[in-house]
């Protein structure tokens, strides 16, 4: 496997969707130095973890590729948000299938990046996955919330108004959030991108991945990227905050101390 052919490939075809018109590249950009953050967040989790051999190789694809059905669901839809289009994970399986993709894995191993980058966004993964697979999900998943943080944090510190596509057209307001969403957090339920409303709600939701993450090599990127304290950092200070503050740094503290 030589992962260059396989950059070249996700950089080529997200290439060929810029069509000289600004606002179109813009978030066509986006997305394809998103894939390529995914990609080494991936590599340093893998290593972190000792991930390794082929199952290495596979859950590097699944970084990787996991955001291949972005490009054509931009260019059909001219937005990001899947309920007002496609899953994008799925119309990333059937991105993969119609490409030509570099020789060096097995018509079985496809079908497990396949599937892969299907489950990357789904709501919740079984936790029942045996094998490579459950690694490459993993891999992918928290690779990819490490760099929703860093993305998303950067946008709402920038003066003016956000880019509405990338904060999935919410409402810009200094304090208030929704309380579904932070009731949703503390009590462990699950909570998705249809509950918000404000911007501060995505800070939120993002803080209750934090209870998610696969690998403990994620949470230290988070923390040594001083992303967990930018996130509270543009929280309203308040005792309910502060609570969830507590009890994510709880938590990360004990899964950055796990040793596997
Ligand atoms: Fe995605």
């Amino acid at each position: 496997m030589s992962l260059s052919d396989h950059i070249l490939m996700v950089r080529e075809f997200a290439e060929g969707h810029l069509v000289g018109e600004n606002r179109n590249d813009y978030h066509i950009r986006l997305k394809l130095d998103h894939s390529m953050r995914v990609l080494d967040n991936g590599l340093a989790i893998i290593e972190g973890e000792g991930i390794n051999g082929r199952t290495a190789q596979l859950a590097t694809m699944a970084a990787l590729y996991h955001d291949i059905g972005r490009f054509p669901q931009f260019a059909r839809y001219g937005t990001f948000k899947d309920a007002e289009s496609i899953n994008h994970g799925r119309m990333g399986v059937l991105t993969l299938r119609s490409l030509d993709l570099p020789d060096g894995f097995t018509e079985h191993e496809w079908r497990l990046i396949r599937a892969a980058v299907g489950l990357h966004n789904a709501k919740t993964v079984n936790p029942g996955l045996k094998g490579p697979l459950s690694s490459m999900v993993n891999v992918a998943r928290d690779a990819d919330k490490v760099d929703i943080f860093g993305v998303i944090l950067d946008h709402l510190s920038q003066p003016g108004t956000p880019d509405r596509v990338v904060i999935l057209q919410l409402e810009k307001h200094p304090t208030r959030y929704s309380r579904a969403v932070l009731d949703a957090v503390m009590s462990g339920g699950s909570c998705d991108y249809s509950m918000l409303r404000y911007d501060k709600d995505f800070l939120i939701l993002m803080a209750g991945w934090l209870f998610s993450l696969a690998y403990g090599t994620s949470a230290r990127l988070l923390l040594d990227r001083g992303l967990v304290e930018r996130t509270f950092g543009m929280l309203p200070k308040n005792d309910e905050i502060t609570d969830l503050k507590e009890k994510v740094l709880t938590h990360l503290q004990a899964a950055t101390s796990a040793r596997h």
